[in-house]
């Protein structure tokens, strides 16, 4: 059974993931029209698909553990970017701010003697370490290519398979 407390801050998690995939969604939309960035564009609506998949396991497992998982209203997340290498930056920033918020989580677990939640949340400490070097290299690639368009188009060409090579998912 989750204490009151825990269980508010995993419903704060859930609108932390719920956040995610809206704001990695607003990216995908604004990749979109860009041209030439079709893989770029597929992995921020893959992005967006992974966080609502991280929502939803929370939203199961308070449940599951006799809390109640609350929906909430999201905020109206960035709609465009000065460029690509913007919105991978703000990609990286946005997963560290995750990282810190599951590393909160799993204190709570730890003071509150809740080894349940504390077991359930080393899948999203591994998850994170994942996500968070996926960022630094694509941050990286991007860093070194600058304002060449050659770079980019290999960049586009690339992203898919290192996103796949990288992930953890079920
Ligand atoms: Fe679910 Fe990318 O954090």
């Amino acid at each position: 059974m989750l204490s009151k407390n825990m269980q508010a801050a995993l419903n704060e998690q859930v609108k932390i993931e719920a956040q995610s995939s809206q704001v990695y969604l607003a990216m995908a939309s604004w990749s979109e029209i860009q041209p030439g960035i079709d893989n770029v564009t597929q992995f921020f609506y893959n992005h967006s698909d992974e966080e609502r998949m991280h929502m939803l396991k929370l939203i199961h497992f308070i449940n599951e553990r006799g809390g109640f998982a609350m929906i909430p209203a999201l905020e109206q997340p960035a709609l465009t970017y000065p460029s690509i290498i913007h919105a991978f930056k703000e990609l990286l920033k946005h997963e560290i701010m995750v990282s810190e918020s599951i590393n909160k989580l799993v204190d709570i677990a730890l003071n509150e003697k809740d080894y349940a939640t504390h077991n359930f949340l080393q899948w999203y400490v591994a998850e994170q370490i994942e996500e968070e070097a996926l960022a630094r290299t694509l941050n990286e690639k991007l860093e070194m290519i600058g304002d060449e368009k050659s770079g980019l188009y290999l960049f586009d060409k690339d992203i898919l398979n290192v996103s796949i090579a990288s992930s953890n998912d079920e």
